[in-house]
């Protein structure tokens, strides 16, 4: 395989069943991740960067001159980071100070600066603080606005829904999402949908407001993404912490896959679901890799 550039790898990530964690369910029942490490970035957020990036391009909203700046929890930024560096344009972002280091490391090593929030304010501190800094210099950024822009679930809608009901011939009955901007869910589901409305789709979000489940938003008590829309969706659920990083875990030592705790979650969630079924194909996505929480590991 040739690329022209590493950006024409994002996508057509592997989907794979999961077979040990699930040992206790229905015979008639599976459940199947879609590995979104797979990105060249190490995660789902290299289809919605790239997406909002090549849209704004096109549209002449993102020019040489401007600063692609945008507030994210991390993976967003590592993508856009990756992305600026292939299409030469400058990338500042504003992150949380708690951020993985690695995260912050990896956005460093494309090149991006970083601007740290506080925190104590977790990912609203960062959309707090890039909204003042883009406000104060007019002119100077292209901001992609991950929590507001519909082409962020419009990627999801044009790649990754059109990749599960492909992979799974069109089976599957049960769609699980964690959210942060809400995008992948948002996305994907509008494409299910429109598959199958009878598709049962549902979102979870972590159960408290201070949670240790980075990438996810806790709705209730958070500055809400204006494309998260909870009516496109059939169930909420609520995942806590501590479960969620022993099933990331036990993905680790019983499925070979060494996921990051919001993949954790999607299982949890998953199992759940699948739990009361007698029947179903269940399909739920790994948002990144375990490695970019390991503590200590430094380049
Ligand atoms: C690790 C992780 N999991 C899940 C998500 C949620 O994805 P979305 O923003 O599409 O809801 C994110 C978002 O940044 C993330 O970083």
């Amino acid at each position: 395989m040739i690329l022209n550039s590493i950006l024409e790898k994002i996508g057509n990530t592997p989907l794979v069943k999961i077979r040990e964690v699930t040992k206790e369910l229905s015979q008639q029942v599976s459940v199947y991740a879609k590995l979104e490490y797979f990105n060249p970035g190490g995660s789902v957020k290299d289809r919605p960067a790239y997406w909002m990036i090549k849209k704004a391009i096109a549209q002449e909203k993102l020019t040489q001159d401007k600063i692609i700046m945008d507030p994210t929890s991390g993976n967003t930024g590592v993508a856009y980071a990756m992305v600026g560096a292939v299409l030469g344009y400058r990338v500042e972002l504003v992150m949380p100070a708690n951020a993985s280091q690695q995260r912050k490391d990896i956005a460093k090593t494309f090149g991006a600066s970083i601007t740290f929030s506080s925190e104590m304010e977790g990912s609203d501190g960062a959309i707090r603080l890039a909204h003042k800094i883009y406000q104060e210099n007019p002119g100077k950024y292209f901001m992609p606005d991950q929590y507001n822009n519909p082409d962020n679930s419009e990627a999801h809608y044009e790649t990754t829904g059109v990749e599960i009901l492909q992979q799974t011939k069109g089976a599957i009955t049960h769609f699980v999402a964690t959210m942060g901007t809400s995008g992948t869910v948002m996305g994907i589901t509008r494409r299910l949908k429109e598959h199958n409305s009878h598709i049962v789709c549902i979102g979870a979000q972590p159960a408290h407001a201070m949670h240790g489940l980075e990438g996810l938003k806790h709705m209730p008590t958070s500055i809400v993404p204006g494309i998260y829309h909870e009516k496109n969706l059939d169930e909420v659920m609520w995942i806590e912490t501590e479960p969620a990083y022993d099933m990331a875990e036990r993905l680790g030592k019983e499925e070979g896959l060494i996921v990051g705790y919001s993949s954790g979650a999607a299982m949890v969630a998953s199992m759940e679901v699948a739990k009361r079924l007698k029947a179903g194909v269940v399909v739920t996505v790994f948002s990144d890799h375990g490695d970019r929480y390991f503590e200590g590991m430094k380049w």
